[in-house]
């Protein structure tokens, strides 16, 4: 590989002055991870970076396949880049991540979007340079969608986005097949990162002076069950809260059926870690979690919380759902509805069912009409509401612990987020960017809270 990383360096640095590359990422943070390795690869190769796609000399997107609409808004994209093409005929345009490791979709590139040089699926980060090379050389769309059975890459440069705050991957793929979801076809089996090899790239981060690390993977609470020694997530947690540094850990996304006491446990010992935890639900109703393969029970669900709650009364909870899957009735919706309103989620996250092709909820004759999900969609935001703005006004009056990462609308305010992850906008003279605060609520929202600085 370093061959073709000395072979593309020599072509760019012929040029008169370094070609720029642009990249968006769409999707989760873990695709966000992903984008920020490649522009670190392409760095190395000697692009530049640039934030306007008109002026790049390659264009990337990063794509999600998660639910239907990711993928139409990419072939709407992929579809205007076709006139700067046409303008600049040595423009390269990359198509890679999620939606692009799915074969119906290269080919659909193949067929209709001939501007495409370039496609690479979520597997290919170390082919990089010698996809590269090719496309510079010989003109041609280069496609690497193979499933490397690879070890996972360490070492990969990232040119992170954002200075305060950053993730860190601890494993990659998922063996759950929750029937619904495209991710285990896209992102292949699962395997996690080495401890000591997460352990010093948080250092790293922290001694950069980051200040919030989110732990990523697809089901982050299984972490560990294939290394050649296995530990546990809780044990890993353990390990991140005993690096020393002014830093607070979240982890995004754990599976209800491997959350144990243990996790929670760990959650609430280690200081570093936020009183937050995301823990997607996706239906209240036991029949549609058994068709969706989930393995757990909303009674099994219930226990979790209810023993987070024991141990600390104010452990905030956030969730995703999922409304209308095939055959879902308003029967079912309803339980759903009765899980919110008991667990009082802080903030919810829901989709309407979207069909992905090669899942097994793809193969469901669907009965039940797209006009009764938008409905309820509507009926479950209005719940949401009610629940949380209710729920937010516990906040009134108390300290919370914030980190500011930007400007708020009018001057002198900033906005962050609260450990238990709900923005909070405070005013001050100073630049707090950066800066964690603690803020006394004197405001409730129904979606944020405002404060004033007390130290
Ligand atoms: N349709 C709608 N939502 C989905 N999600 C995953 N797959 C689908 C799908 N086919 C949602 C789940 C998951 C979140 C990241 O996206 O709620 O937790
Ligand atoms: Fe989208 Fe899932 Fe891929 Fe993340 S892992 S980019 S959510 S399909």
């Amino acid at each position: 590989m370093t061959d073709y990383k000395n072979k593309v360096q020599k072509i760019l640095s012929a040029r008169i002055s370094p070609p720029l590359c642009y990249l968006h990422s769409f999707g989760c943070q873990q695709n966000v991870s992903d984008g920020e390795k490649i522009l670190g690869l392409l760095t190395e190769l000697g692009y530049g970076i640039t934030n306007d796609a008109t002026s790049a000399d390659m264009i990337i997107y990063n794509t999600c396949a998660v639910r239907e609409n990711a993928e139409l808004k990419i072939y709407g994209l992929i579809g205007n880049l076709k006139h700067l093409k046409e303008n600049n005929p040595e423009l390269i345009i990359g198509i890679c991540g999620c939606m692009a490791q799915q074969e119906h979709v290269v080919e659909k590139i193949k067929k209709t979007y001939k501007q495409v040089d370039l496609v690479f699926g979520t597997f290919a980060l170390n082919e990089l340079p010698k996809l590269v090379y090719n496309v510079l050389t010989e003109r041609k769309l280069m496609v690497d969608i193979t499933e490397y059975n690879n070890e996972i890459p360490e070492g990969i440069p990232a040119v992170r986005n954002d200075k305060i705050k950053t993730g860190v991957p601890i494993m990659y793929g998922c063996n759950n097949f929750c029937s619904y979801c495209i991710v285990p076809y896209v992102r292949g089996r699962e395997r996690s990162r080495k401890p000591g090899a997460i352990l010093k790239e948080v250092k790293e981060l922290v001694d950069a002076g980051y200040k919030e690390i989110m732990l990523l993977g697809q089901n982050v609470n299984s972490y560990g069950k294939t290394l050649e020694n296995p530990i546990t997530f809780s044990e890993l947690l353990r390990m991140i809260n005993n690096i020393e540094g002014d830093f607070k850990i979240r982890f995004m996304s754990p599976h209800p059926k491997d959350a144990t006491k243990e996790f929670i446990d760990a959650i609430v010992e280690c200081d570093k870690v936020c009183k937050h935890l995301h823990l997607p639900l996706q239906s209240g109703s036991n029949r549609i979690l058994d068709e969706m393969n989930r393995r757990y029970t909303v009674e099994k669900y219930m226990e979790i919380i209810d023993y987070a709650r024991s141990r600390i009364p104010d452990f905030s909870f956030s969730t995703d759902i999922i409304i209308g899957f095939p055959n879902e009735t308003y029967e079912d919706f309803k339980c759903t509805l009765d899980v919110m309103r008991k667990v009082k989620y802080d903030n919810v996250f829901s989709f309407i069912y979207s069909k992905r092709t090669g899942t097994k909820a793809a193969l469901i004759d669907d009965k039940t009409s797209a006009e009764d999900k938008g409905k309820w969609m509507r009926e479950l935001l209005e719940v949401q509401r009610e629940v949380s703005s209710e729920f937010f006004k516990r906040f009134e009056g108390r300290v919370l612990d914030v980190l500011f990462d930007s400007e708020g609308k009018n001057d002198n305010w900033y906005t962050g987020k609260s450990d238990e992850f709900i923005i909070v906008e405070a005013k001050s003279d100073e630049i707090i960017i950066g800066q964690r605060k603690k803020v006394k609520i004197t405001k409730v929202f129904n979606w944020a809270l405002q404060g004033e600085i007390i130290n």
